[in-house]
């Protein structure tokens, strides 16, 4: 099919055009995201919706909520819509102690004495995303996340897909007709057992972890694809009814939680209406120990003046309600001896201390390990083998060392110093200047070369079953594979000598191995490691050019012109596809029947073939020239594809600030002395909220 041709169906009733139109992007689109088999190019997909935008736009009585053209994510790096609050989203006032809390009820009471004496309806307060669902006339139509509290951002297909939240309210008879507009409040989470799930399979497939199922719910929330948000176990609790026009008149908030319920929306069981302080500091305390029963992350109990007319008389400050409160739980911290510090060796070579700790009870689960992150933070935080450190968990899963205890210190602590060699291959470790990360640069690298072949063989990359980071180990350490390619090598008969692999497990493995030879190339592509290169430019790559052959065909300056690649990409493929060692590996799954091809690829061999091979220089590519560092944690994407995404667009992103950087990203717990050194360079810190909004527009956000 040719974009050039006339619309196939041009001739058809509109009606039963856009029903076929819709049926068949959806079901490109499940063979793309989900199947990871595409059957027709970009070209032909984008022609797809905008014949079926066009009919759209023609006919405004046949476009739907749930068409595909206003699905987040169609079109990469587009923005979130933006949405008005028809009730602005406040936030909280906090109180840590009974004292506080006392304050607080002393001060509304000056403000209406009805206060004294009245209900509170005590909650839990969740930990996750604050979410408006809109329903029209009983149906939902859409979902905004709380912005800045006036303007949102429009999520709704992605929150669609969360199974606790109703398509249409199921109206309790004798509560009136169906309102024309329910805005229903609440608190979008991940389950921590989902949450956990979730980063063993990052984990499995070489993705960085999130660290909290806050964090992993903001992720998930913001995919441009909503078909990943599907594939992410979310959950909702509804605690609020925001604007209502043609409801039943509502008293209290309890009365107006019962009423969610009765439409099915999911409203926490643990509420409860209590009267006097004493009590919601009981339950608070209540809470505080329980809070590791329940499998969703709670940091404090939200209490609200029960009486909805005497909500209004107190009305709001600028950003918050006075009827409500939250009492905030303090953060977890346990003390624990610090065993050892050790040093691990990741696929790339980078050395990363973490610390062995005094198994410990903190935040819900023991804690043995916790990272260090590297040599700076090691010294930065000083802490020594033998030390009693502090252990921490604020909402976050993963354990943190805060600090020694330095009246604890015994005297004869040293400090502890990056070893010089790699503790697998004990070649000499490098740190760059500038770089905060070590490496061991040893190819031959025996835990370089297990970490490989465990991404190789992970989920998001070759996802062969029963090949995770034991088994390689052995099938190594037994001299049975150095390198990705002799896994295809590998025979029943030696598998069954080693440990605890019998015949059955044997032959698992090695059917999972023969599945794995028809991945596409970009799975290919991403196993193999290539520096700088994720699953996104993976596929560019693999989508541009189709086969592995094509992209080895031609130049890097062709390469990085591909949208999502740009030179540092480009340059690292090539330099890749250059090396002899990589060659014998890739003849090695060529011998073994592999096609390294992409189904529906080669879209840009096509259409240079067609526009007599002109091609988009690297120059086009927004970011191009633009040196952007990032530091901390960013909701949005994990520190490889920040990196990606800004080699792709043709930018540069170093590990530290010059003069040369254009822009400094700022995510959770940045480096202080990268800020310090931005701030006074006078270079632009961007928020890293805002960080889509820059990749999509090239320029820095307000
Ligand atoms: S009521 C105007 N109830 O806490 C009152 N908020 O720190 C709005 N939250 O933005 C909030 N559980 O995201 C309310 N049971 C609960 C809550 C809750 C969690 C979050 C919410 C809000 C934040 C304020």
């Amino acid at each position: 099919m040719s974009t050039k041709d006339p619309a196939p169906g041009a001739s058809k009733d509109p009606a039963e055009r856009v029903e076929e139109l819709r049926a068949q992007i959806a079901y490109h689109n499940q063979k793309y995201h989900q199947e990871d088999a595409p059957e027709v190019s970009d070209a032909d997909f984008d022609a797809l919706m905008r014949e079926l935008r066009a009919i759209e736009e023609e006919h405004p009585d046949l476009a739907t909520a749930d068409s595909p053209t206003q699905q987040v994510g169609s079109a990469p790096l587009v923005l979130f819509a933006s949405v008005a609050h028809r009730v602005p989203m406040m936030s909280l006032d906090n109180a840590f102690d009974l004292d506080e809390l006392q304050a607080w009820v002393d001060r509304i009471a000056r403000i209406d004495p009805a206060v004294v004496g009245a209900d509170f309806q005590c909650e839990l307060k969740i930990d996750g995303l604050a979410m408006s669902l809109t329903y029209e006339d009983g149906r939902f139509i859409q979902a905004a996340t709380r912005g800045d509290g006036t303007t949102g951002e429009d999520v709704t297909h992605n929150v669609a897909t969360v199974r606790s939240i109703p398509h249409t309210l199921s109206w309790p008879k004798g509560r009136g007709p169906v309102p024309k507009v329910i805005e229903v409040r609440g608190e979008v989470y991940m389950p921590v057992t989902a949450f956990e799930e979730l980063n063993r399979r990052q984990l499995e497939a070489g993705l960085k972890i999130f660290a909290n199922p806050r964090n992993s719910a903001a992720g998930s929330l913001r995919q441009k694809d909503a078909s990943v948000t599907a594939t992410r176990e979310l959950s909702m609790w509804a605690y609020q009814v925001g604007a209502l026009e043609g409801g039943p008149e509502l008293h209290s908030q309890s009365e107006a939680l019962s009423l969610l319920r009765d439409c099915g929306l999911p409203v926490n069981p643990e509420i409860k209406v209590v009267h006097g302080v004493d009590e919601v500091f009981a339950l608070c305390t209540y809470w505080r120990d329980h809070r590791h029963d329940l499998d969703y992350e709670i940091d404090g109990v939200v209490v609200k003046v029960d009486d909805l007319a005497l909500q209004r008389r107190l009305g709001a400050t600028s950003h918050a309600p006075r009827w409500a409160i939250a009492l905030k739980f303090p953060p977890e911290e346990r003390t624990t001896t610090l065993l050892r510090i050790m040093v691990s060796i990741g696929r790339t070579g980078r050395a990363t201390p973490f610390a062995v700790l005094e198994p410990v009870f903190v935040g819900g689960s023991t804690v043995g390990l916790a990272t260090l992150h590297n040599e700076d933070q090691v010294r930065l935080k000083d802490v020594r083998p033998g030390d009693t450190v502090v252990v921490r968990k604020a909402g976050d899963v993963i354990p943190e060392v805060v600090g020694p205890v330095l009246s604890a210190r015994k005297r004869s602590s040293r400090p502890w110093h990056f070893p010089k060699v790699c503790p697998s291959c004990g070649e000499p470790l490098i740190r760059l200047e500038g770089e905060s990360d070590t490496f061991c640069t040893n190819i031959e690298c025996p835990a370089q070369r297990v970490q490989r072949i465990v991404h190789f063989a992970s989920r998001g990359a070759m996802d062969i079953e029963g090949l995770g980071e034991k088994r390689v180990v052995q099938i190594v350490e037994a001299g049975l594979v150095s390198d990705p390619g002799d896994i295809y090598a590998l025979e029943a008969e030696s598998l069954v000598a080693i440990e605890r692999m019998g015949a059955l497990s044997v032959e698992n493995l090695l059917r999972a191995i023969e599945e794995s030879k028809s991945r596409p190339l970009s799975r290919v592509l991403v196993g193999l490691g290539i520096r700088h290169l994720g699953p996104t430019g993976a596929r560019a790559l693999a989508r541009a050019y189709g086969t592995l052959e094509a992209v080895t065909a031609v130049s890097v300056e062709e390469l990085a012109a591909v949208e999502g690649i740009g030179s540092v990409i480009a340059e690292s493929v090539v330099d890749f596809l250059a090396s002899a060692g990589n060659r014998a590996v890739l003849d090695k799954l060529i011998a073994a029947g592999f096609t390294l091809a992409e189904p529906g690829g080669a879209t840009r061999a096509v259409a240079e073939a067609a526009s007599g091979g002109d091609t988009k220089g690297e120059d086009a590519l927004i970011l191009s020239g633009k040196s952007i560092v990032v530091t901390g944690t960013l909701e949005s994407h994990t520190r490889e594809e920040a990196e990606e995404a800004i080699l792709g667009l043709g930018g540069k992103s170093p590990g530290s600030v010059s003069k040369k950087t254009w822009a400094v990203v700022v995510g959770a717990e940045p480096g202080a002395a990268k800020l310090r050194k931005a701030e006074g360079l006078g270079i632009p810190i961007v928020d890293g909220s805002k960080f889509e909004e820059l990749l999509s527009t090239g320029e820095i956000p307000d």
